[in-house]
Formats: C-alpha cells, structure tokens, sequence
C-alpha cells in the first residue's frame, strides 16, 4: 500500500509589511534615497509595490521606529540623517580588512575614488584646483547655445569631426601627420588601449608589457586571454630596449605595450635613442608598438617629447584628457595607422557612441579655450605636488625608503627593502582612511609587492602631510 503524502509545516513568510520594509531599509543604508531626500507617499508605494495602504504604513511605522526615516508635518516623510555606527563606516576599509587578490585590491582602491572619507593617494587624477572647472562650464554654455539638441544625440562610431579635427592639429605637435579621419575617438584611453590590443593580438599570444606597469593596461591583457613577458623599466629612461632585444631572440611578440612619457608609476622618459632604437626592433621582428601617452603633455620643464610613431609606421598612439583636463569626461582617442579599417570595425560594434557634448566641449578647449596655458599652470602645480609629497615621504618614513624624482605626470613610487608587504600596508592605511596603490598591481606576476605608488594629482596641505606622517608611522622602522 502506498504510503499517505507526508505532511510538512510550511516555513512562514515574513509578514508583507516586514518584508517591504526590510527592503526598504537596504536602500536607504545603499543611497538610494539619501540623508535629508523626500521618501515616496505611503501612496507612491502602494501604487508601485502592489500592496496595501495599511501595509505600507504599518513598514513606513517600523522604519520610524528604526530611525529610517522621519515624518514631517504636511510635508511627508523624509530620509533620516544616518546614525554613523562602527560597521557603517567607511565601507571601503572594512571590505579591505582579509587579505585581498589583486583584482579586488584593484575594485577596494577603485571604491575610494572620489570618496572624501579618504586621502587620495590610490587615484591617479587630477585634483580639484587642477580640473579647469569654470572654463570648462563656460564652454559647456556656448557648446548648448550653439548646437542646442545636437551636443545630446549620438556621435558617429569614430566621433565627432570637431575634436579629430582638433586632435589631429595638437597631434601635428608631436610628430604625427593624421587627418581627422585617421583619428578614432574613445571612451578614454582605456577603451583605446581595449581596441589596440584587440586589433593587434588574439588568445594566447605573447605581448611585452613593461615592469612595472600601469595596472589597468595589465587588466585588459588579462582579459582578452594573453600571456605577457614582463620588460623591466628603468626610473630614468623607460623601458629597456635591450632587454626586449633579448627576449626577442628567443620569443615572437604581437604586440609591446609602452608609456615612454612620464611612465605611470615611475615617471621615467625614454630618450630619443631609445625609441628609435624600439621602433627599429618592431620593424625587425614585426610587432605592433601600443604607445600609451596619457601623460606625454606633462613634462615638469615644459618640453613635450614627440611620439614613437616618428620613427615607425608599427606604432598605434593612444591618448586621452583623463590626465590632463578631466577625467570624468571619459575623452580620449587613438591613431591606429595600418589598423584603420579593423579598429574602426571594432569599435562600432564594442561600443559605437561616444559623449557628444564632452566631445564638443573638449574640442572648443583645445582649439580656442587657452589650453596651452593650462598647461603650462598644471605642469608647475603637479611638480609642485609631487616635490612636496616626496619630502614629506623622505622626512617621515624610516631612511631606507626610496622615492623616485618623476621627470613629469603626478605619480611617486617608493621602494621598500625586500620582505615589506605593500598589501598588507594598503590595508591598515584604508583602515586609516588613506588610499595608496600597492606594487602588487603593477606586476603581470605578482611581484613588486615591496612597493607601493602615491598619486599627487591633489593640492598638498595639513591633511596630505598628516597622512604621510600616518603612513610613515605605520611602515616598520627596522629592516626585517
Ligand atoms: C598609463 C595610463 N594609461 C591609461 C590610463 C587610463 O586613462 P583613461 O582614464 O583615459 O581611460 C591611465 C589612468 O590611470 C594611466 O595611468
């Protein structure tokens, strides 16, 4: 006979009103509704969510009691001001607290961008007092009152003839000849670098990238599935060419990935020598030089080093304003040379459209907006900076620390003696709400974690000096 169905208790589910608020309570604790932001009606909510009037205000009740969010007469209800506990607060330091991979080392210190709770050594971007802000809204305001609707619809894939027009004079400066229309315009150099390694390369093949290296750039190698054999830099003259001569005797590259302008982190610049003597090696053996010059127009004396591609027809220049206006305008480009046609196919299927209006704006700086003069302001204000952190480094970290004198750009990297752990300092100093980039990151293979970078991108004051002073405390006072 069969046996009778067994009877189970089924788990009660939390009551609707419960259930409603908890939800509700995760997105104020997410920012969804800010401190002091109106909440929706009790209306609002039964409309949206389906439930009850009676359900929705017996959950706004239990969000009051909570201290969610407060009632005020004839107004409604509105976001109370957080109640600032240990757990809270700052996110960020928490999440850093068990040790971290590289890839969520890179996302923790990522967080912290723009963040306020934290000193921003980890962010390699201009500070306040560096953004050409009113310029820039001045130009925004002539951009709107000239094209009107125009700046807010889509670019086509290559961008807008305006800012290639634009780059392809600024590019004449430094030795390249390109029409506009031999000129691509990105999502900052990011998706340029994104696009020339796409082009270039496919899963499995081997690609130089230099030691130490912008991590972002290693990022996307990753990604795309490539094996990499490290070239070390030096913090005077850039990547090593005889170094690449050699592994090129024994190895078959596709591609070498290289800053040689005011390399991020150690700020060196490769001589023309060098370069000439790089652009002849890819001509040799037949692979494509990806030059990243995010900094090239930051030279600390003014003298802006012409691009590799003068001395070969191998080379795709990528750039981007990132570093030297804005980089929350996400405008950059790239000159792909041979790779024209496939790049501009890729990028229409990658992601077609760029920001129309920063696009025109940027365009409207570089042509008329004084950007050279910006320039040479920013050159000054970023050596300045970066002086002023490296003194503050060498006055308060114990002797044996090395900061290199970056020839350009606004990053310092300081060397440890072997057996300091870059990681496990990026973590106490988050914990301390100061952000920095440990040397982890910018090793294909994980080394270099005796050293750690600083951004000076920010004016220094009492708080930027504070924090050495913090960091410094923090770093063993004895060699190990
Ligand atoms: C060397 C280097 N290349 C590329 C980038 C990315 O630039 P963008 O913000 O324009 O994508 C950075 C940003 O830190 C960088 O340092």
């Amino acid at each position: 006979m069969a046996k009778p169905p067994k009877i189970v208790a089924m788990p009660t589910a939390a009551p609707l009103h419960q259930e409603l608020s908890e939800k509700l309570a995760g997105l104020i604790r997410a920012g969804t509704f800010p401190a002091g932001s109106r909440f929706p009606s009790i209306r609002h909510t039964s409309r949206e969510h389906r439930v009850s009037i009676s359900t929705v205000m017996e959950a706004y009740r239990h969000l009051e009691d909570e201290g969610f969010i407060e009632a005020r007469p004839r107004s409604g209800y509105f976001v109370a001001p957080p109640k600032i506990t240990a757990d809270r607060f700052p996110t960020t330091a928490t999440r850093a607290s068990k040790p971290l991979k590289v890839g969520s080392i890179i996302e923790a210190i990522m967080d912290t961008a723009g963040d306020p709770a934290f000193v921003p050594f980890a962010t390699a971007a201009p500070g306040d007092g560096i953004v050409p802000e009113s310029k820039l809204a001045g130009i925004t305001r002539e951009v709107m009152r000239k094209h009107g609707a125009e700046a807010l619809r889509y670019t086509p894939p290559q961008g807008r003839r305006e800012l290639r027009a634009a780059l392809s004079r600024r590019l004449f400066d430094i030795g390249l000849k390109v029409a506009p229309d031999e000129i691509i315009t990105t999502q900052g150099a990011t998706e340029g670098l994104l696009l020339a390694l796409r082009a270039t390369t496919k899963a499995g093949d081997l690609v130089a990238v230099e030691s130490p290296a912008y991590f972002g750039t290693l990022n996307l190698v990753r990604d795309l599935g490539l094996r990499v054999i490290e070239i070390p830099v030096d913090p005077r003259t850039g990547l090593v060419v005889e170094a690449l001569a050699t592994a090129l005797k024994k190895h078959a590259i596709a591609a070498c990935i290289v800053q040689p302008h005011f390399q991020n982190p150690l700020g060196s610049v490769m001589p023309e020598s060098n370069k000439k003597a790089l652009a002849a090696l890819a001509d040799k053996h037949g692979f494509t030089i990806i030059e990243d010059d995010v900094y090239g127009d930051l030279s600390h004396d003014g003298v802006r080093p012409p691009s590799i591609a003068i001395h070969s027809d191998r080379v795709i220049h990528c750039g981007s304003v990132s570093k030297t206006i804005a980089p929350g305008l996400r405008v950059g480009w790239l000159v792909p040379g041979a790779h024209l046609a496939e790049i501009r196919r890729l990028k229409g299927i990658q992601c077609p459209w760029n920001g129309t209006l920063s696009e025109l704006v940027i365009a409207g700086f570089l042509d008329a907006g004084g950007y050279d003069r910006h320039l040479r302001r920013i050159r000054g204000l970023y050596a300045g900076q970066c002086a002023q952190t490296r003194e503050a480094v060498l006055r308060h970290f114990p002797d044996y620390a090395r900061v290199n004198r970056p020839a350009g750009g606004f990053v310092l990297w300081v060397e440890m003696p072997a057996g300091f752990d870059s990681q496990a300092f990026t973590q106490a100093a988050l914990k301390k709400g100061i952000s920095l980039s440990p040397g982890t990151i910018f090793s294909a293979s994980g080394g270099l974690n005796h050293c750690f970078r600083l951004s000076c991108g920010f004016a220094f004051g009492e708080r930027t000096l504070e924090a050495i002073a913090t960091l410094g405390k923090l770093a063993p006072h004895h060699r190990s």
